[in-house]
Order: structure tokens, then sequence, then C-alpha cells
């Protein structure tokens, strides 16, 4: 019971500075076992740099973290055990097949019978009929799906996507959105970072919103739109989306020239010139 209500991922105060450049000023959030939890920010917001301390790659400059109850810290091996990182490229072979990816990490963690976890995990990703198929002929979803099938070899309890999506066409954006709803279905806990409003609403149960080097928002979708009232016209009531509510509460300002958060209706209208 004990071990049960650890939670999957507790952070606290933590901070972090890349010389004078403070990006991180005392994060505090709890992951719940088993939820898919979204860390929302704009390019360069420091979402990476969370997930790399998480992770254990980086050291924090202050403020604690844990994950399953290990400290990354002082207990960085049982941490490293019980993650697993999928980065913003894909860290696949373009050589091999995309079974042969599967396989060769399979070997690489000693677990037996590494052809029939492979043809499990295609199936899963249903990727089964391209299980054949060099890589380097995949389409950019494809890819990703397989990164991501690769990192749940070992089962991992807690898996850290840092921008799944990103540079990916519409259709491969489904595809990645897919496969992190199965990961949940299957009992995963999922850390997912992104600067996409839409996946965020499409697939987390909790978003939390990292601007400034703070959390300044952490709460269900529907917690987040009742920050503002719904606007009343007559009789019918128009909800906030999840973009009114950023920028409400972060306002429309856009930092130096920085890249803001992109909404699906920019990149729409990038896509239909
Ligand atoms: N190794 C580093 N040295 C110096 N500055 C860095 C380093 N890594 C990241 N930064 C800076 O820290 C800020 C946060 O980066 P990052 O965590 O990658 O943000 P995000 O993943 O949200 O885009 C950015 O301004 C970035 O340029
Ligand atoms: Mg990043």
């Amino acid at each position: 019971m004990a071990a049960q209500q650890v939670p999957a991922l507790h952070v606290q105060g933590l901070e972090k500075s890349y010389k004078q450049l403070r990006v991180l000023r005392g994060v505090d959030f709890d992951v719940a076992r088993g939820s898919i939890f979204a860390l929302l920010g704009s390019n360069g917001a420091g979402k990476t740099t969370v997930v790399k301390i998480l992770s254990t790659l980086l050291k924090s400059d202050a403020g604690t973290a844990s994950v399953n109850g290990f400290d990354v810290a002082t207990q960085a091996a049982e941490v490293r055990e019980s993650i697993s990182l999928t980065g913003q490229f894909a860290a696949v072979d373009e050589i091999l097949s995309g079974r042969e990816n599967l396989v060769l990490v399979a070997r690489l963690r000693r677990l037996k019978d590494p052809g029939t976890i492979a043809d499990d995990l295609l199936d899963r990703f249903s990727l089964t009929d391209a299980a054949a198929r060099k890589v380097s002929t995949y389409s950019g979803g494809m890819r990703r799906r397989l990164d991501i099938a690769m990192s749940l070899i070992g089962d991992p309890p807690l898996i850290f996507l840092d921008e799944p999506t990103t540079g990916l066409d519409p259709q491969g954006r489904i595809e990645v959105w897919n496969s992190v709803k199965e990961l949940a279905e299957h009992g995963t806990t999922v850390l997912l970072t992104t600067q996409y409003l839409d996946e965020a609403e499409q697939l987390a149960d909790r978003i939390a919103i990292l601007h400034q080097g703070r959390i300044i928002v952490n709460g269900t979708l529907a917690e987040l739109k009742q920050l503002l009232p719904p606007a009343k016209v007559e009789y019918v009531e128009k909800q906030p989306t999840l973009e009114d509510v950023f920028l409400a509460i972060v306002g429309d300002d856009g930092k130096d020239g920085d890249a803001g958060m992109t909404t699906a209706s920019a990149r729409t209208s990038e896509e239909q010139p």
C-alpha cells in the first residue's frame, strides 16, 4: 500500500541556471502513477531542462526530485531503472528495419526472446506491416512510434516524451497521439513536454504550464478552463479553450522575439498558403 501512495514523480523547489541564465526558479509538481502529465511551455521555457534533471542527465542547483520514491541526485541508478527517455529527435537506426531495431535493443538489455518482444511492440504500435522495411523508408510519424516502442523495451513504469510530435505533419501527430494513449492504457506513467496546446488538451490528465522558471498553473483541463468564466452569449455558454486560459494567464506579449506557443490555428494557416 505504502509504495502505491508514492507518486511516480515528486518535484519540489527545482532550480537550475546556465551561468547567468536562471531557467528554473523553483519548479514544483507531482505526477500520479498511470497518468499522462503534460508540461506545457514555449520554446526555451525550460521543459527539456526539467526532463534532463528528472532522468539524471543533469544536476539541479537546488530542490529535490524523486522518481517512484527514488531521489534523482542520490539514487540515480534506481531512477534510471524506472524510466525511459525519448528525446525530440528519434534515436532509431536508419539502416536497420523496424523489427531489427527492436530486437537489437532487447538484446542489449539481455531480455529473453527478443523476437517475441519485437513482434508484440510492432503490433501494439501498428508497425507490423512495415516491420521488415528499413527505417530510412519510414514516415516521421512511424519513426517516432518506433522510437516510443523501443523506449518501452524492458517495461519501464515511467516514460518521458520530450516534444514527441515536434516537426511531424498532422497525420504523424495523430499517430503519435494514439501511441501515447496506448501507453497510458497499459498503465505506463507518461510525462510529456509540448509547446502545442492542442496536444496537451488531447492527451493529458493534468496540464502544468511552465513559464518564467515556475509552474504557473497545474490542473486538469476542466480545472484550467474554470480559471476563466465562460463567456455568456444569451443562453449559450461558450467554454474558454485552453489557449484562452493560457493567454489570459501568461499574457500574449511573447518575450524577446522568442518563438511563442504554437496554436492549432496558426499551424493550420501555415499549412494552407
Ligand atoms: N547547456 C546549456 N547551456 C546554456 N544554456 C542552455 C543550455 N541548455 C539550455 N539552455 C538555455 O536554457 C533555456 C531553456 O532551455 P530548454 O530547457 O531546452 O527549454 P525548452 O525545452 O522548454 O525549449 C533556453 O534559453 C536555452 O537556450
Ligand atoms: Mg526542449
